[in-house]
């Protein structure tokens, strides 16, 4: 166990050639701003990214390659969802992008609704995912080439790393924030979920359910990369009411706990 650990934290450890990876979803957008950047990349740098998505002016469309606390770091502080009507290995453009950088962990955050007992405002640590997009990056010759696989037949049971998720956890332990743990259901989208749909996730015992995340975990994983996935709790799911300027709100007002949760991983890592 202390062997595997060891090596683990090995692997991990965030250094100049092997930086540290975050996607910032939904109330961690302003990790952004702790970035010491040393190189910008624009989002049309990015190998198989859509030019169409990319805004003309905008901000959020730059790599961030830099350092948070004198960890190296490859920031994205914007992605691209299917539910916008791109496919699995465009949403994942960014994944091999930083695994190219030189990444081997990646910190995936997003925004999701509630199907269970959690309240609006958690933040959960994502332990596993059941992915129900019915998409897959590597279902085509292209997503495993673009992996560099021979055959994609990828394992997923343990995608998201124990050893990651310990550091969350410890670090949630530190600013006093409770941190909830479960399951991530990935849908498509972009309608949200009717009541029985939640249904029948809460009978499957998932806890969350959003609109990204589980291809970008799957292209990390069939990349040999670690992954913890942190989502930030905006609502309850299957309710008439569910909307998005109220899904924004409740990111906002959790976004400073789940902020700090990211940035006690990201010191811990170091020290790692
Ligand atoms: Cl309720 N459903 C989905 N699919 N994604 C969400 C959400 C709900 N709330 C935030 N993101």
């Amino acid at each position: 166990m202390e062997t595997t650990f060891e090596k683990m934290a090995e692997h991990c450890k965030p250094t100049v050639e092997h930086p540290l990876a975050i996607v910032l979803g939904s109330g961690l957008g302003a990790l952004a701003g702790r970035v010491r950047v040393v190189r910008h990349i624009p989002y049309s740098d990015i190998e198989g990214f859509p030019a169409e998505a990319i805004p003309v002016a905008g901000h959020r469309y730059e790599v961030l390659v830099g350092e948070i606390d004198d960890v190296p770091v490859v920031v994205y502080p914007g992605r691209i969802h299917m539910y916008q009507g791109y496919d699995a290995l465009e949403v994942t453009s960014l994944v091999r992008h930083a695994h190219k950088l030189g990444c081997r962990s990646i910190m995936l955050s997003c925004a999701s609704g509630a199907v269970r007992d959690v309240e609006p405002g958690t933040v959960g640590l994502i332990t596993d995912q059941v992915n129900l997009t019915g998409r897959n990056p590597l279902a085509s010759a292209e997503g495993a080439a673009a992996a560099e696989l021979e055959a994609p037949f990828v394992p997923m049971a343990g995608a998201y790393s124990s050893y990651l998720s310990d550091l969350a956890r410890d670090a949630a332990a530190e600013v006093g924030v409770e941190l909830a743990e479960g399951t991530y259901v990935g849908l498509l989208g972009p309608t949200y979920e009717t009541a029985a749909e939640i249904r029948m996730l809460a009978s499957f015992e998932a806890d969350y359910v959003g609109m990204s995340t589980v291809c970008e975990t799957i292209m990390a994983r069939a990349l040999g990369m670690e992954v913890l996935g942190l989502t930030l709790v905006t609502n309850k799911a299957g309710r008439a009411d569910n909307n998005h300027a109220e899904v924004l709100e409740a990111a906002n007002a959790a976004a400073e706990a789940t902020q700090n949760i990211a940035l006690g991983v990201v010191r811990r890592l170091a020290q790692s």
